[in-house]
C-alpha cells in the first residue's frame, strides 16, 4: 500500500528547513547506495554526518512521530535519521530497490536506533519542493496494482513498502528536494500493516459517528489491539 499523508511539515515549516539547505555542503548521492543503486544514481545529498543535516533530521522526525496518520500507517519501530537530496536539471535516479538491512553508526539518533541495524520494511519520500517549480522528478513506484507517479505538495510524504523498484524521473527545469529515509515496523507484513491501518481509518470514522462509548465500538477497538499484539514484533 502507498500511504499518502499530508501536512507532515507546515509551509512555514518547509521554508524553514529550505533556508538551512540553501547553506549546507551536498555530496554525490551515490555515497549511501548499493553498487546496484550506485550505477544509476544521479543526483546530490547532504553528508550524513552533517551537523546542519542532523539538525533538520531530528525535525522531520519530530513532525513524523506528531503525524497521527503516519504513526497509525507505519508502526514505525526504528526511523534511520532521514537525510536530504536534490536533483537539478539532469539529474535522476534509475530503477532500483532499497537494501534490506541497512546499518547506522550513531545509535543516538532517530527512533528506536539503539540496535545499529534495522530492517527496511517501509521507505518515504518527503516532499520540500513545490510541484509547480519543477518538471520531470516523479517518483515512480512499482507495486502488485500497478506503476504510479507521485509528485506531492510541499509538506507530504509518501510511505511505500521497501519491496517496491522505484525510480526517480529525470528532472527538467527547476531542482527537486526532499527528505527520504527508510524504517522498520514493529508490523513487519504490509498486508498485516494495512489491514490495521484500514480498520484504524474506520474506527475513527465510527467514533465520530456514534461515539467511543459505543459497546460495540469498543469491542471492535479490542479487537484491533488484539491483531496488533498478535501480529507486531517488539
Ligand atoms: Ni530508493
Amino acid at each position: 500500500m502507498l500511504a499518502h499523508i499530508q501536512g507532515v511539515l507546515s509551509a512555514e515549516e518547509v521554508a524553514s528547513i529550505r533556508s538551512v539547505l540553501e547553506g549546507t555542503d551536498w555530496v554525490d548521492g551515490r555515497v549511501s547506495a548499493g553498487p546496484q543503486g550506485a550505477a544509476v544514481k544521479n543526483n546530490l545529498q547532504v553528508p550524513e554526518d552533517s551537523p546542519q543535516g542532523q539538525a533538520l533530521s531530528q525535525r522531520v522526525i519530530d513532525a513524523l512521530m506528531a503525524s497521527r496518520v503516519f504513526v497509525a500507517a507505519a508502526f514505525p519501530a526504528r526511523i534511520a535519521p532521514p537525510m536530504f537530496n536534490r536533483y537539478d536539471v539532469g539529474m535522476e535516479y534509475g530503477s532500483h530497490v532499497d537494501g534490506a538491512i541497512r546499518t547506522y553508526p550513531s545509535p543516538d539518533a532517530g527512533v528506536g536506533m539503539g540496535a545499529r541495524h534495522y530492517r527496511t520494511d517501509l521507505s518515504a519520500t518527503l516532499f520540500l519542493t513545490d510541484p509547480d517549480d519543477y518538471d520531470g522528478g516523479e517518483l515512480i513506484i512499482e507495486t502488485p496494482y500497478g506503476v504510479h507517479a507521485v509528485k506531492l505538495p510541499a509538506g507530504d510524504l509518501i510511505l511505500y513498502p521497501s519491496v517496491s523498484r522505484h525510480r526517480v524521473e529525470p528532472v527538467t527545469r527547476g531542482s527537486r528536494w526532499a527528505s527520504f529515509m527508510w524504517m522498520q515496523s514493529l508490523i513487519r507484513s504490509d498486508s498485516h500493516r494495512n489491514t490495521l491501518f484500514e480498520m484504524d481509518v474506520a474506527l475513527q470514522e465510527l467514533d465520530k459517528k456514534i461515539g467511543a462509548k459505543d459497546q460495540t465500538l469498543v469491542t471492535l477497538t479490542g479487537l484491533y489491539h488484539n491483531l496488533v499484539r498478535m501480529w507486531s514484533e517488539v
